[in-house]
């Protein structure tokens, strides 16, 4: 194929949608990409250039792109009806293998996406507790429904306000103003301000929503203590915490960030890798809390909610983890790049730190403690951004937006990995002489609230 073919691909798409994509996220300006298809760890470009891929869709591809096990049971699921509103066997399948893999998971719902499924858990708490403020950290992201867009991952550090009394910072317009009302904000991974924030608002809070590891900020780890805090703030205010899951579920190895951190949430949600790419999420938790659904007094409803593609998936996708070394070749491929990229920029001077887990890890450009939304501005995302292009253009593709993290799939083979190193290298040389002159492209996808 020729230059021309992503050039009227990318024409044709913007002809119909709004900058050529159906998430802001994927405009890549003038470097934006037309994707043909994807198989294990790769993917290939209209033009049918193949890149090693560690976007994976943003995270959902934890076994491989058109993974066989996967494929095969979605096709034969598919051969008899998708949707039937009424309960089908593959989602009982599913939510059976969820509630025997995750530790203290007693119900499941199933919805479409991660943005419904925090939706329906807010609604939940707020039915549970009958409060309707909830706490949200600075720089985490549940999805995109109003309640939730508030001081995401690309707000702007100094409009945040002081540690001690944050100021909601609005994702984009179209959000109702009233609805900060109900919204209390706290600083990731601040002990003292967080407690006295939580101690100011306890019992007005319905919920506490916490990503248990920042997915939307590089992989930024909790502190140690940070998550038992919350716990035990939850535990005396009669709070319901809840882990939000979507990027971490089935990345922090199977049994999810629950049992990474020996901490019991009361709700948790997982979408993403739990359907290896196929649209599903589910909300999980505990008993008590989740049967307040039987009397039928809280709405849970969506006509795809449960639907057979998504079922199907994820039954299958957890019927490998269960049974393959999945999170053992994870552990082992994750560190090796790691490790190495650690190695090639501790070679080439280029402050940094490598935060998260093998699965799901991020590169941060400083060498300053960076540990939330408002640390991160002492990071270089230009530089990494260029990077990023450098290795597009060589065939390994990471986002260029340093925020997402790197996500390793099962797929990925050691020669993988190794091919990886080596144009990360080249790749960094090459940015390093230009580093004067990032493009404005670069600029560009940097403007972002999540994924
Ligand atoms: C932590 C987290 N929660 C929720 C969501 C929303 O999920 P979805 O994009 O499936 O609506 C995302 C998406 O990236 C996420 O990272």
């Amino acid at each position: 194929m020729t230059d021309a073919t992503m050039h009227s691909w990318l024409e044709r798409a913007r002809r119909v949608m709004p900058r050529g994509v159906t998430s802001n996220f994927r405009d890549w300006g003038p470097r934006s990409f037309v994707v043909e298809r994807g198989e294990g760890p790769y993917i290939w470009d209209v033009e049918g250039k193949r890149y090693i891929d560690y976007r994976l869709a943003y995270g959902p591809i934890i076994l491989g792109h058109a993974y066989p096990a996967v494929v095969e049971r979605v096709t034969e699921a598919v051969q008899r009806g998708n949707v039937f509103a009424a309960t089908h066997v593959y989602e009982v399948e599913a939510a059976e293998r969820l509630v025997r893999m995750i530790p203290h998971i007693e119900r499941v719902r199933f919805s479409g996406s991660g943005t419904e499924a925090t939706m329906h858990a807010l609604r939940l708490a707020r039915a549970y507790t009958g409060r309707e403020k909830f706490l949200k950290f600075e720089g985490c992201y549940h999805g995109a429904h109003d309640y939730v867009l508030f001081s995401t991952a690309s707000a702007n550090p100094l409009a945040l306000g002081a540690r001690s009394m944050p100021i909601p910072y609005q994702a984009g317009s179209g959000i109702p103003n009233g609805i900060r009302d109900y919204l209390v904000l706290a600083p990731y991974n601040d002990l003292e301000h967080t407690e006295r924030i939580i101690r100011n608002h306890g019992r007005e809070l319905a919920a506490i929503f916490v990503e248990p590891m920042m997915g939307n900020l590089s992989g930024i780890m909790p502190k140690p203590g940070f998550l038992e805090m919350l716990r035990s703030l939850a535990d005396e205010y009669g709070i319901v915490l809840i882990f939000d899951e979507v990027k971490t579920g089935f990345r922090m190895g199977k049994e999810g960030a629950q049992a990474y951190f020996g901490i019991q949430a009361d709700l948790v949600i997982f979408a993403k890798a739990l359907g290896n790419g196929y649209p599903i999420s589910a909300i999980t938790g505990k008993a008590d809390i989740m049967d307040l659904y039987r009397g039928g007094s809280v709405t849970h409803a969506g006509t795809y909610n449960g639907n057979i593609v998504g079922t199907a998936a994820a039954a299958a996708t957890l019927d490998v983890l269960e049974q393959e070394d999945v999170f053992g070749t994870l552990e082992q491929r994750g560190r090796r790049l790691m490790e190495g990229i650690d190695d090639i920029l501790t070679r080439l001077g280029v402050p940094h730190r490598v935060s998260g887990v093998p699965a799901m890890f991020g590169i941060i450009m400083t060498d300053e403690d960076v540990y939330d939304v408002r640390t991160y501005k002492a990071a270089d995302m230009q530089l990494y951004a260029q990077i990023a292009f450098n290795a597009i253009k060589r065939g390994v593709m990471f986002d260029p937006d340093p925020r997402e993290p790197w996500f390793l799939c099962y797929a990925l083979s050691e020669g993988d990995v190794e091919e990886t190193l080596n144009v990360f290298e080249d790749a960094t040389k090459e940015a390093l002489g230009l580093s004067a002159t990032v493009s404005t492209t670069a600029a560009s996808v940097l403007e972002r609230s999540g994924s």
